[in-house]
């Protein structure tokens, strides 16, 4: 099969589209024909090595953690998916990923794909929902009517973050630079603030949770804007516990797993039109060298999908 592999760490160019041998099935094990993959930004940092003391990969790698297509094959202990259906999944993180024709994923990790959109959108899904679903409501606890500040919110995971709270009813500021602001609102936010000419921590306050999606500065100025026993949500870098002890707020860092629970939650929720997919930009598979350094820049919008082949 074709795929897209890295044999060394190192910049784009050892993103490797070549000839790779097939997936072996555990008994647990679902083979997918990938129709649609997604970029996200841990993609290249795993590629650059940062990740390597965390995840000690061993090399060649699949890179790409997200994908919709459709069932080829199941392993012997399988027993909700059969051959021909339509799913989507953020697979493993620590197995060769979805840059391929073919991936084999747990069926635990596995969702059937929403109906209502394609597999280029479906794939734009899991990792980014997974991410701000775990963020905004199982580490923020993010209710109907709270107030909500999303950084980076025309992101890959802020751009569904913004929904999703926007859909469990919380009033929602986001931050972006100037020319994504419309786009953000038509998102839903009540307030977005343009970083490029204002800093957000003087235009808001008392805020229920921050989601930190940037670290850095970000994080170090997000904690002016909490309420008293407001939450700093971080996918980044640990927020110091005993800052937010000083400063009578509380304090959390994600790094997601595998979920399939979410991924329901959120196909029902666009089944329903309750959310949407963004998609920015759409790649072919060999040309994920362009997908890689757009993600790198750190300024695309919503979400980079790599088309894989027809179902
Ligand atoms: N811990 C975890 O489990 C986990 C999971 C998923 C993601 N992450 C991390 O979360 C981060 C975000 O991921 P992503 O996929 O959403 O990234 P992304 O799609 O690459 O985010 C790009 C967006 O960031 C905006 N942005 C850049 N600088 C900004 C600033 N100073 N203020 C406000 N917005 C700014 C850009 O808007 P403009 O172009 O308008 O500047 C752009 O639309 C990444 O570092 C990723 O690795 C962690």
């Amino acid at each position: 099969m074709k795929a897209v592999r890295i044999h060394k760490y190192g910049d784009e160019s050892v993103l490797s589209y070549e000839e790779a041998p097939m997936p072996v099935l555990e008994p647990d094990d679902v083979l997918i024909r990938g129709v649609a993959a997604a970029v996200n930004p841990v993609d290249w940092k795993i590629r650059e090595g940062y990740l390597r003391q965390m995840i000690p990969y061993d090399l060649p790698l699949t890179l790409g953690w997200d994908v919709s297509g459709v069932v080829e094959d199941v392993g012997a202990r399988v027993s909700r998916f059969k051959v021909g259906d339509p799913v989507f999944s953020r697979p493993d993180i620590q197995r060769n990923g979805t840059y391929a024709e073919f991936v084999a994923v747990r069926e635990s990790e596995v969702a059937p794909k929403p109906q209502r959109v394609s597999h280029v959108e479906a794939a734009s899904l899991p990792l980014a929902g997974i991410t701000a679903w775990t963020s905004l409501f199982k580490a923020g606890g993010v209710q109907s009517g709270q107030r909500v500040l999303i950084h980076a919110a025309s992101g890959g995971v802020g751009s569904l973050a913004v929904q999703l709270a926007k859909e469990r009813g919380a009033w929602v500021a986001a931050t972006t630079s100037g020319r994504n602001s419309d786009f953000v609102k038509s998102l839903g936010a009540d307030e977005v603030v343009d970083y490029q000419k204002v800093r957000f921590s003087e235009v808001l306050r008392d805020m229920d949770m921050v989601f930190d999606t940037l670290g850095g500065e970000v994080q170090e100025e997000s904690w002016k804007v909490l309420k008293p026993g407001g939450i700093l949500v971080s996918v980044i870098s640990p927020p110091p516990e005993d800052r937010a002890k000083e400063l009578g707020v509380r304090s959390a860092f994600v790094f997601i797993q595998p979920d399939a629970e979410i991924l329901k939650e959120m196909a029902d929720l666009l089944d329903k039109g309750r959310i949407r997919p963004v998609v920015g930009a759409e790649f072919s598979l060999q040309d994920v060298v362009k997908a890689h350094r757009l993600s790198q820049s750190g300024h695309s919008v919503g979400k980079i999908a790599l088309y894989l082949g027809m179902p």
